[in-house]
């Protein structure tokens, strides 16, 4: 089974604003919590996810490669699934928690466990990929599709590397999913609930 990407995308475009016959525009507040934190962006109803990310909310660690559905350089979470954000519409995030690249660290500097295990594998090059691939692979921990390489090379299929670190992006998966069995430590981010002073930070930041 390859990884579960939702495809979710109803007349998507980046085409100007939206309006109607008597000239007014439909752009609206779009209510988005990205990596645990409310936006609220006015958006043309066709924009996509990973325009709102990138444009919108300055979140550029999400890449857009084709646009179309078929590199998942644009992989997100959404409440904790990967979703292709180029192929999901912003306005259906709504009210969901979506977690980016910029939302897997400790809120300190320090690498999540997954792309500390990319890292110290190896597994990349140019990078471009990379953000895409550690969601994937987080999700793929996380949903329990890590308990052989045959299994993860599946699950990651759907994340596409020009570069063709294949091999070095199952080692880290590999690598991530065992310390995780061995420290019973999750991998997932998907209630984005920080800790300690970090978490405080983020809390006072969410308004929460
Ligand atoms: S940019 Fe979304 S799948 Fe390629
Ligand atoms: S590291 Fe270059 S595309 Fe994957």
């Amino acid at each position: 089974m390859t990884s579960e990407v939702s495809t979710d995308r109803r007349e998507a475009s980046t085409d100007p604003g939206v309006t109607t016959d008597s000239g007014v525009s439909t752009d609206r507040a779009v209510r988005l919590t990205v990596n645990g934190k409310p936006h609220d962006p006015v958006l043309d109803p066709r924009s996509t996810l990973v325009d709102a990310l990138r444009d919108s909310l300055g979140l550029t660690g999400t890449k857009k490669g084709c646009d179309r559905g078929e590199c998942g350089a644009c992989t997100v979470l959404v409440d904790g699934n990967p979703v292709l954000a180029c192929m999901t519409l912003a306005a259906a995030a709504e009210d969901r928690q979506v977690t980016t690249i910029e939302g897997v660290s400790d809120g300190q500097g320090g690498m999540h466990p997954v792309q500390r295990a990319f890292w110290e594998a190896d597994a990349l090059q140019c990078g471009f990929c990379t953000s895409g691939q550690v969601m994937s692979a987080i999700a793929c921990i996380d949903q329990g599709h890590a308990s052989s390489r045959g299994r993860i090379r599946e699950w990651m299929s759907g994340t596409l590397c020009r570069c063709a670190a294949y091999p070095q992006i199952v080692d880290a998966v590999e690598t991530a999913a065992r310390e995780s069995a061995s420290t019973g430590e999750p991998v997932t981010v998907r209630e984005s609930v920080p800790t300690g002073e970090a978490g405080a930070v983020r809390e006072r930041e969410a308004g929460r």
